[in-house]
């Protein structure tokens, strides 16, 4: 376990990389908040169903085909196989084709060339980036309602509520909703019917962190297939396995996650640049230029982040000291006392669950200390 933790920390302090403003942020929000609606929300469940069944081998099957609207193709002969319990994040830059390529795949939009095959057994949600899918005139209840006339509105509300629509919510229109509202009603549409495909169309982009990371919560459990287009990082980092990367009016598969990806990437770019085209090292501002307040609000975070990982360092290591005792204990003559044996083995799981967990934590917050000094 030590050397587990040792070795996961040297690997942490090699792969350092600038990392993104707006993912420190989100961290340090993330850090901050307290719980709220939402983290209860997701704590009362907010699980994505399969319904058991997670359809054939073969999800989609689109061989050559080529993608875009008539008389404007967008990708021209590219392949796209999906399997079951694919994990597969799509990027690109903006408007190179994101959604269009997802409509076909979905059955939306017919391909300009070859055929799409989506496998027997598919029960597919899909989430719109414009979220079309809802009408401006309906109530939230009305809008499940819709597809979902069986269920009374004490019902409906209930369900919404997982949806962090509370109070009178229920009873306000779309028109009146704003983008974090309609993305949460959309979720909670699509989510009403067992599905073992999800296709989803930059799902977090209106959300707020708390609804995001309910998100991305139900999705880790998730056992189905996934499809998903987004620009967070955080987000496909931590839900997406491989990756399918528009690059030169073409897609390219790649088996990793998006920080793999990044840093293959860099490296690639790095090798290819002659010598004095070689990226400049990134400044940091000098302290001049940060205003008195922003440096001691600075000062404090940093201070509050390294005494969070310090405590997290001692509560660790005074684990691993009780544990270290307790298994000294366990493989000492027991004497055929069973009752106390039993303890013990008790105490043991007890503890090396909690080292899971304050690891994990110390995990994070390092992570989060490193990109705060990258800054
Ligand atoms: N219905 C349509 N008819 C014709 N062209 C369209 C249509 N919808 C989108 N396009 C064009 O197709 C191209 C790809 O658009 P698409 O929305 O698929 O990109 P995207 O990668 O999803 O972008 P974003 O990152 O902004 O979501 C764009 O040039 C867009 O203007
Ligand atoms: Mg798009």
């Amino acid at each position: 376990k030590t050397e587990d933790f040792i070795r996961r920390n040297l690997a942490g302090q090699k792969t350092k990389q600038a990392q993104s403003r707006r993912r420190m942020l989100e961290k340090l929000e993330r850090l901050e908040r307290p719980e709220d609606n939402w983290q209860l929300a997701g704590k009362i469940s907010l699980r994505f169903q399969t319904g058991g069944d997670l359809g054939g081998k073969e999800i989609v099957r689109a061989p050559h085909i080529t993608v875009g609207y008539p008389g404007k193709p967008i990708l021209k002969d590219v392949t796209v196989n999906v399997f079951r319990g694919d994990r597969v994040g799509i990027v690109g830059p903006n408007g190179c084709g994101k959604s269009t390529l997802l409509k076909t795949l979905v059955g939306q939009l017919p391909p300009l060339e070859g055929t799409v095959e989506r496998g027997v057994g598919v029960r597919l949600g899909y989430f719109d980036q414009k979220l079309d899918s809802l009408s401006e005139d309906r109530t939230a209840i009305e809008e499940i309602q819709s597809v979902r006339g069986d269920l009374s509105p004490e019902a409906v509300r209930s369900y919404l509520a997982k949806f962090r629509f509370f109070g009178d919510d229920p009873f306000r229109t779309v028109r009146g909703f704003s983008g974090g509202e309609r993305s949460r009603l959309a979720l909670a549409k699509m989510l009403l019917f067992p599905r073992n495909v999800l296709v989803l169309d930059e799902p977090t982009n209106h959300l707020d962190i708390p609804a995001r990371e309910t998100l991305e919560h139900a999705l880790d459990d998730y056992e189905g297939t996934l499809i998903v287009v987004s620009h967070d990082r955080f987000f496909l980092d931590r839900i997406c396995k491989r990756l399918l990367v528009f690059e030169n009016d073409t897609l390219k598969a790649y088996l990793g996650n998006y920080s793999d990806w990044r840093r293959h990437r860099q490296e690639q770019d790095a090798a290819q640049a002659t010598p004095d085209e070689k990226p400049v090292e990134r400044i940091a501002p000098s302290s001049s230029e940060l205003s008195r307040a922003a440096k001691k609000e600075r000062e404090r975070t940093q201070r509050r982040l390294e005494r969070l990982v310090e405590s997290l360092e001692a509560e660790i290591a005074r684990i691993e000291t009780e544990l270290g005792e307790l298994r000294a204990q366990l493989s000492a003559d027991h004497k055929g006392d069973w009752q106390k044996l039993h303890a013990l083995a008790d105490r043991e799981r007890e503890l090396d669950d909690q080292l899971g967990r304050r690891m994990e934590d110390w995990e994070k917050a390092s992570a989060e200390l490193q990109a705060f000094l990258e800054r």
